[in-house]
């Protein structure tokens, strides 16, 4: 069914789909709570439960949108968060990325800051700058100020995730949020910051506002969670962008405790976690600790390092998301490198070490997927 009122072609049905679609001999699917049934036997939601798969599977942190053409000729004259409000068009986007490229799932097109938006912070998504925020968080009164989530908040996400679901079919959909630290970080500062100085003075100076905070952004990530996955959602993947900027005493400290929480309640929904973030090597360990059942590697730790510090985990990476402007044989050898790092991991889901960069050539990553794909089969 073509959602968008617009000619598209449908999902590419590849040896991943046809695997995707039952297991052999046409057997019963095992049944998981929380799991949309169609997508359990996938390659994707089996590495995530450390199950053998029969390639390796792959899908694009940022995929959905930033490089495609179809994508900005979608957009032209949408603001982002009017682009995530619109269920046709949070479709539409979604599945650009899946038709292209023959990646193994869909990420959910919105934003970390959207349920911020959706509960009447007064923020925007600035393009070339990204979020920012009218009035900064100073004050237990601004925490407090700030509405919890519930459903009613955002029907427009159930819409667009069943919506999804519907289309995608043996295609899981990975619902997301942003981590308590990483939001923290866009509301504290009033936009993207580099040292995260503001943040750090508030988290190191009034941890009284601090832990409100935390926890009030907790709840939200994990309400946001739930929407996504009682829609249908297969699995989810926790965005904590920016904890590279902590020690992992800090870490431990002031953040880890608030991830948990969203990790246990989107745990009680039964589906595959992952936690990602990127610079951050010295806390894979905590990262993974927090509740996850898949920990993101960035590009600059080995995938080796990353396999040795998770544990009983799975790996998601690592791929240095630059490669795909290097000529593409030298791309593909650093993928078959990984790939290899890889079989030594409990799960393994090839991606980038972080998104995917605007400028990059669409043609690359349909080269580096079906390379994945091909090279991974035993
Ligand atoms: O992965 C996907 O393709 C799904 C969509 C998605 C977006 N943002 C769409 C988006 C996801 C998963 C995010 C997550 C996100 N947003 C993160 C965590 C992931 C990461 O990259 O570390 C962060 C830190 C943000 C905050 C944010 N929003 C930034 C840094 C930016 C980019 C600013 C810019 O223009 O360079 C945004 C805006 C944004 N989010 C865009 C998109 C497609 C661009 C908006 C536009 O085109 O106007």
């Amino acid at each position: 069914r073509d959602v968008t009122g617009v000619q598209t072609c449908a999902l590419p049905i590849s040896r991943r789909a046809e695997r995707a679609a039952g297991p052999p001999g046409g057997g019963p699917y095992e049944t998981m709570r929380g799991v949309n049934i169609p997508t359990a036997d996938s390659a994707f939601i089996r590495a995530c439960r450390r199950q053998p798969v029969a390639s390796v599977p792959v899908w694009y942190m940022r995929q959905a949108g930033r490089a495609l053409p179809e994508y900005r000729a979608r957009r032209a004259g949408i603001a982002m968060l009017d682009a995530c409000s619109t269920p046709d068009l949070i479709t539409e986007i979604t599945l650009q990325p899946v038709r292209r490229y023959g990646v193994d799932a869909a990420i959910f097109f919105s934003d970390i800051v959207l349920p911020l938006k959706s509960v009447g912070v007064d923020l925007d998504i600035v393009p070339g700058v990204g979020p920012v925020v009218a009035k900064p968080v100073q004050t237990l009164e601004d925490v407090a100020a700030i509405p919890d989530l519930t459903p009613d908040a955002v029907p427009y996400i159930t819409e667009a995730v069943q919506q999804l679901v519907a289309e995608l079919g043996a295609t899981p959909l990975i619902g997301f949020a942003g981590a308590p630290f990483t939001v923290a970080s866009y509301l504290v500062e009033g936009g993207p910051s580099k040292e995260h100085a503001k943040t750090k003075a508030l988290m190191f100076g009034a941890p009284d506002v601090w832990n409100a905070l935390m926890e009030k952004i907790a709840g939200i990530a994990a309400a946001y969670l739930e929407v996504q996955v009682a829609a249908g959602a297969s699995a989810i993947q926790l965005f904590d962008s920016w904890a590279g900027a902590l020690t992992p005493a800090d870490y431990v400290a002031y953040v880890q405790p608030y991830s948990a929480r969203v990790l246990t309640r989107a745990g009680a929904l039964g589906v595959p976690r992952i936690h990602f973030g990127v610079g951050t090597s010295n806390l894979l360990t905590l990262m993974g600790e927090a509740g996850a059942d898949v920990v993101g590697v960035d590009w600059r730790t080995p995938l080796a390092d990353g396999i040795a510090r998770v544990g009983d985990r799975g790996v998601q990476g690592n791929l240095d998301p630059t490669l795909v402007f290097a000529p593409t044989e030298v791309m593909l050898d650093r993928a078959g490198e990984i790939i290899e790092a890889g079989r030594n991991a409990r799960g393994h889901i090839f991606n980038l070490g972080h998104g995917v960069i605007p400028t990059t050539n669409p043609d690359q990553l349909k080269r580096l997927t079906d390379f994945v794909h091909e090279y991974s089969l035993d």
